[in-house]
């Protein structure tokens, strides 16, 4: 097991990765202000894991009360959210009970959205059981719902006291949202980590053969570069870039999910087609060059993804970008790219070259 930090002063929390960490209910314990936990988890994760995960807290003589939400990027919103406010009042949970998040970044999102707003906070701790919450989602306190107008827009920064990666879940792990999850280790390598990009390059085929060791690998390097991130702009409010940086590819791809109905594309398919399109933009913009922006193609195709988004026009793209939550007095900002492993946040590019980075993505086939 490897255990890291995000250090956060009193909000500092543990992240635990490595094998059949579901059983090693000492590394939940230490965590809980009361023997009472809510344990929330969705129809398709908590028949796989739910009950060894509460076995050992069970033998130490935690209560347990059990939450089943829908499974699907749909039911990420206001009625799922009040269903767990709902439960979590029928069986009279305290705000010193703790909340578990078990499943994917849909279940870490919502239950951390009801954690932070059930009698006004009580604690959490994230157990992801995905590859995008292994690597990304369940490390630095983003909670929310999606809006029908737009993905991600209403929540709250709320950290969770601990994140447990048992990355030996990912073997149940259906392949293509395997493949989604590939779609943020690549985006983190891209805005900070030349050398994991070019180790993925080497060993994206492992990754996809669910290799332990080198599946370990990633969500350790990307848990590592996020808590690295969050540390520093807990709450993305550094103008030069800082944890906005890892939104690379996510206004484009936030569009796509939110134009084409939640849960028809994955958020990583979405957030690799977007990763495709800020590249074309950082190329067009001449600050990368073709061959780099050639490797990223390749790398995300290689992934099993898209490097095309879909035809929803240029203008519509636009319009729903709008919305963004890195739109600062009117006027949109992008995470583009000037180099593999180096991004920035600009608020200059001319909507006439975003619209021209879409329709020549958009255009291409897969
Ligand atoms: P998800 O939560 O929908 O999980 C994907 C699917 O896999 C679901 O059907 C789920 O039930 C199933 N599943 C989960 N674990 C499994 C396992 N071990 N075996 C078999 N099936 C399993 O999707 P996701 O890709 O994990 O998360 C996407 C969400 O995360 C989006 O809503 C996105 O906005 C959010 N997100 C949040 C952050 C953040 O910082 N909070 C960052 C990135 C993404
Ligand atoms: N996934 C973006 C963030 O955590 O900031």
């Amino acid at each position: 097991m490897k255990t890291l930090q995000v250090a956060l002063a009193e909000r500092s929390y543990p992240i635990h990765i490595g094998a059949s960490l579901l059983d090693r209910g000492e590394l939940i314990l230490p965590h809980l202000a009361t023997p009472r936990v809510a344990m929330v988890s969705n129809e398709t994760v908590a028949p796989l894991y739910l009950e060894r995960l509460a076995a050992p807290l069970v033998a130490a003589g935690v209560a347990i009360e059990r939450i089943i939400l829908p499974d699907g990027e749909r039911f990420k919103d206001w009625q799922t959210l009040n269903s767990i406010h709902d439960a979590l009042l029928a069986t009279s949970c305290e705000r010193a009970t703790t909340l578990i998040a078990l499943g994917g970044g849909v279940v870490g999102d919502l239950a951390g959205f009801a954690a932070a707003t059930y009698q006004r906070g009580m604690p959490f701790i994230q157990v992801p059981t995905t590859l995008l919450a292994q690597v990304d989602s369940s490390v630095g306190g983003k909670t929310g719902i999606n809006h029908p107008r737009g993905k991600n827009m209403v929540g709250a920064f709320w950290q969770p006291r601990a994140v447990v990666i048992d990355t030996a879940t990912l073997e149940t792990l259906p392949r293509r949202e395997l493949a989604a999850g590939l779609a943020e280790v690549i985006k983190t390598a891209l805005i900070r980590d030349q050398p994991l990009f070019e180790w993925l390059e080497a060993n994206i085929d492992r990754l996809l053969a669910r290799e332990p060791d080198a599946l370990a690998y990633a969500v350790e390097r990307c848990c590592r570069n996020k808590a690295e991130v969050v540390a520093a702009d807990e709450r993305e409010e550094d103008r030069e870039g800082g944890r906005a940086l890892l939104n690379l590819g996510h206004s484009f791809g936030h569009a796509i999910e939110t134009g084409l109905g939640y849960g028809v594309w994955l958020h990583g398919e979405a957030v690799a087609a977007g990763t495709a399109i800020a590249t074309e933009l950082s190329h067009r913009l001449g600050w990368l060059a073709e061959a780099d922006a050639e490797r990223v193609r390749r790398l995300i195709a290689r992934a099993g993804l898209p490097v095309s988004g879909p035809r929803l026009g240029a203008e519509r793209y636009l319009e729903l970008m709008r919305h963004d939550k890195k739109v600062a007095a009117g006027r949109l900002r992008l995470i583009l790219l000037t180099g593999l492993g180096r991004a920035v946040m600009t608020a200059g590019v001319a909507e006439a070259d975003i619209a021209a980075a879409i329709n020549d993505c958009c255009e291409r086939d897969d």
